[in-house]
């Protein structure tokens, strides 16, 4: 219903969204997972497409619908989810790495069920890393491409909230961290929340706080 208030500003922009958590298998039934929900990505999706730009969004186990008017790519895995973004990242003018990415994956997927034995033993999980999406995307950035990344923190301060941001962008070679507080009473899953967004310099691009589809339309003011 906002569409027709919103400007076109990025009509024909190539945007490319990450939304959702990955999941890593340890067996047939069994995964290592996250809280994300996705509803801050499909904000972004749905605010980006409502301006009219053209959005691919990777999905991965959203807990919500994804955006009428978006192209959807599913995935479940950290390294299905690095495969699809570099796939699309050619030609994207815009690139946010809204998903939760599994850090660690169990080294080996057992292939059938883990079950419980009379003698009370407890399997041992080896985990690996995963690969980093966000540091692989600016290794392969075209001339002129945004690269945007998120990071939810447990900080006492906003200043740490920031450094930590900066480094992050710094490290991963983003433009912009899309940074929140979590812990104490902040829930995952909410459909308000409060950022900052911060450049590698540590410079506050902006804030914004409210629904995360106001929220969403304020980060593309932003990156603009
Ligand atoms: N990210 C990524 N690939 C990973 C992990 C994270 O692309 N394997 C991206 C996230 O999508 C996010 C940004 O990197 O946009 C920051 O994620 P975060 O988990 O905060 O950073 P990490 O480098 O994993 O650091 P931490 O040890 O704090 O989890
Ligand atoms: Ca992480």
């Amino acid at each position: 219903a906002l569409d027709a208030v919103r400007p076109r500003d990025l009509q024909g922009m190539r945007v490319v969204i990450s939304a959702g958590g990955t999941r890593e298998p340890i067996d047939p039934v069994r995964f290592l997972g996250n809280r994300s929900s996705g509803r801050q990505g499909v904000a972004l999706a749905d605010a980006a497409r409502s301006r009219g730009a053209d959005v691919v969004l990777i999905a991965a186990h959203l807990e919500v619908p994804p955006p009428a008017g978006v192209r959807v790519v599913e995935v479940g895995t950290a390294a299905e989810l690095n495969a699809a973004m570099l796939a699309e990242q050619p030609g994207a003018e815009l690139v946010i790495m809204a998903a939760a990415v599994a850090d660690f994956r169990p080294v080996a997927v057992a292939g059938e069920k883990i079950k419980k034995t009379d003698d009370g033993a407890v399997p041992e999980l080896r985990l690996e890393r995963t690969d980093d999406v966000l540091t692989a995307l600016a290794a392969a950035r075209p001339a002129g491409q945004r690269l945007v990344g998120f990071a939810a923190e447990t900080v006492g301060s906003e200043a740490e909230l920031v450094a930590l941001a900066a480094g992050k962008a710094a490290r991963k070679g983003a433009d912009v961290i899309i940074a929140n507080r979590v812990g104490d009473g902040v829930v995952f899953g909410q459909a308000s929340t409060d950022v900052i967004i911060v450049d590698a310099a540590g410079s506050v691009v902006a804030k914004a706080s409210g629904d995360k589809l106001s929220v969403a339309h304020r980060i593309l003011d932003a990156l603009g």
